[in-house]
C-alpha cells in the first residue's frame, strides 16, 4: 500500500533560508481540524483494525523508523524525531525509548489532547524530550523555534541528526497549494545531514483503499461511492462531505521533492524508496 521516501540531505547546503514565502497563504484543513481523534484512531489503531490494510502499513512503518533511528544512532548522534501532523502521536509511542527528542506539530488541538490521555508514558516525558505543539506545518519551524526548541537549543546542534517526517498519508490529505509549503519547511528543518521521510498512499493501491478502507468506515470520512475516486489521477474527493485525499506514483512525488529542495539536488539530496 505504501510507497515511503527517504531522503538524505548528504552534504552542506549552503544558504538555506531561514523562513520561506511569508506571502504564501496559511491555509488551516477544517475537515482535520473538526474530525473527533477517537474515529480516526479507531480507523487505523484498533485492535479490530489490525488486521486492516492500515493497520499492516503501521506495522511495516515502525520498523522503517526503528531501522532509520538505529542506523543514526549508529553515528554517535541524538536523534530528533519530528512528525508533522502527528495526530494521535502512534508512532511516538511505539520508538520514544530510541529517540533523544520527540517533536509533533499538529493543527488538531482534539488530537494533541487525546494523543496525551492514549499514552502515558507521552504524558510523563512532556516537555522534557516529547513536545506536542499545536500548529500548522506551513510553519513548521517558526512554530518549534517560537514555543520550544528555539534558536540556540541542542536539537539544531550539528550533533543532532533531524529526522522529519509526514506518516500515514498527511502529506496526501493536506490542501494541493500548501504542499510544496510543507516540503520545503520540513527540509529546512531537518538541514544538512538531516532526514526526511514521506509516508503516502500509492496510486496502485486506491482501490483497495476505497474497497477495503474508506467503502468501510463512512463515519471516518462520511458515505463515498466509486465515482468519487479517480483512479487515474489519484484524487478522492468524497461526495458527502469535504474529505479529499491525493495518492502518489513515484516520479510525482520525486519530482515534488527535488523542486522543493532548498539546494542543488543533484548533489545534496539522495532519495530512496
Ligand atoms: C492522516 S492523519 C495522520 C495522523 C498521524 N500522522 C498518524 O500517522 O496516525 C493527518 C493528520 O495531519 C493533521 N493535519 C492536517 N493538516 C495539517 C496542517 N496543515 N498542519 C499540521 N497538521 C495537519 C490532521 O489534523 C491529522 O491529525
Amino acid at each position: 500500500m505504501n510507497v515511503i521516501t527517504t531522503q538524505e540531505i548528504k552534504q552542506q547546503v549552503a544558504d538555506i533560508p531561514k523562513t520561506i514565502d511569508e506571502d504564501v497563504k496559511r491555509d488551516d484543513n477544517p475537515v482535520w481540524e473538526e474530525l473527533s481523534p477517537v474515529v480516526w484512531r479507531n480507523a487505523i489503531y484498533s485492535d479490530e483494525a489490525i488486521d486492516n490494510c492500515m493497520g499492516q502499513l503501521f506495522i511495516q512503518e515502525i520498523s522503517l523508523f526503528e531501522e532509520i533511528i538505529r542506523k543514526i544512532k549508529l553515528e554517535n548522534k541524538k536523534c530528533a524525531l519530528i512528525e508533522v501532523g502527528m495526530g494521535t502521536a502512534e508512532l511516538f509511542a511505539k520508538v520514544y525509548d530510541e529517540c533523544d527528542m520527540l517533536i509533533g506539530v499538529e493543527l488538531s488541538q482534539q488530537m494533541i489532547d487525546c494523543a496525551f490521555q492514549l499514552h502515558e508514558t507521552l504524558r510523563e516525558l512532556n516537555n522534557k524530550k516529547v513536545f506536542l505543539l499545536q500548529g500548522n506545518a506551513t510553519e513548521l519551524n517558526k512554530v518549534l523555534k517560537d514555543n520550544s526548541h528555539p534558536e540556540d537549543h541542542e536539537l539544531w546542534r550539528q550533533t543532532t541528526t533531524r529526522l522529519t517526517c509526514m506518516c500515514m498519508n498527511t502529506f496526501g490529505i493536506l490542501p494541493d497549494h500548501i504542499r510544496d509549503l510543507c516540503i520545503k519547511e520540513m527540509f529546512i528543518c531537518s538541514g544538512p545531514g538531516g532526514k526526511l521521510v514521506i509516508g503516502c498512499w500509492h496510486r496502485d493501491s486506491m482501490k483497495t483503499g476505497y474497497q477495503q478502507f474508506y467503502s468501510k468506515l463512512p463515519q471516518l470520512c462520511g458515505e463515498c461511492r466509486e465515482e468519487d475516486f479517480d483512479f487515474e489521477k489519484g484524487n478522492f474527493k468524497c461526495s458527502s462531505s469535504d474529505y479529499t485525499s491525493h495518492w502518489f506514483v513515484k516520479e510525482e512525488l520525486s519530482s515534488t521533492l527535488i523542486k522543493c529542495f532548498p539546494g542543488d539536488a543533484s548533489k545534496d539530496l539522495t532519495i530512496e524508496f
